[in-house]
């Protein structure tokens, strides 16, 4: 079903959406984490601008954080799986170096923007505090997708990991808001 259609049966979309936020956001601080240790190596001259970017999804977990604690809701089940698996992916993409890491971030953004732009147009008039919340982190999603561009997120390794992150990243937002 889609989330538009969703929007009129699910009165808790809104808690629903941000938990699968929340457990995203912890997804992205994973994926940063396994990268930053493997640029130290393969690209040291990106390890600033991904631990800032780090700094970045930690604010944002926190504030998701914040808005399920008001809201008296749980973690998503899918909490761990998006550790586990946003660390396995950053630890292999920063592995692989420069390109891979900016071609990584590309594809998880993408999917994340799309997201969160269907998730405030479907919230309208429904839930503004998780308006809000979705509002605040939006316009730093997108600096980390324009970042990521500039650092020639392109060719082989684009092509190569832009399907798989893209379908993996698409996977967990769809378990979440079913769990
Ligand atoms: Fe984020
Ligand atoms: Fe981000």
């Amino acid at each position: 079903m889609e989330l538009a259609e969703r929007s009129v049966v699910d009165p808790a979309l809104g808690d629903r959406i941000v938990k699968v936020n929340h457990a995203g956001e912890h997804g992205a601080v994973s994926i940063y984490m396994g990268q930053i240790l493997m640029a130290r190596i393969t690209a040291p001259a990106m390890v600033d601008e991904l631990i800032e970017v780090r700094s970045h999804e930690r604010r944002h977990r926190a504030l998701f954080e914040a808005e399920l604690q008001r809201r008296g809701r749980a973690r998503c089940r899918s909490y761990w799986l998006c550790a586990c698996g946003g660390l396995t992916l950053g630890l292999i993409t920063g592995l692989l170096g420069e390109k891979a890491i900016a071609a990584t971030t590309a594809a998880v953004e993408s999917v994340v923007l799309r997201h969160l732009t269907e998730q405030l147009a479907v919230l309208q008039g429904l839930d503004p505090e998780a308006i809000a919340a979705i509002s605040a982190i939006i316009e730093e999603e997108q600096q980390h997708h324009d970042q990521s561009i500039s650092h020639g997120a392109d060719g082989f390794w684009r092509r190569v990991l832009t399907p798989i992150v893209s379908a993996s990243t698409e996977s967990v937002i769809w378990l979440g808001m079913r769990l």
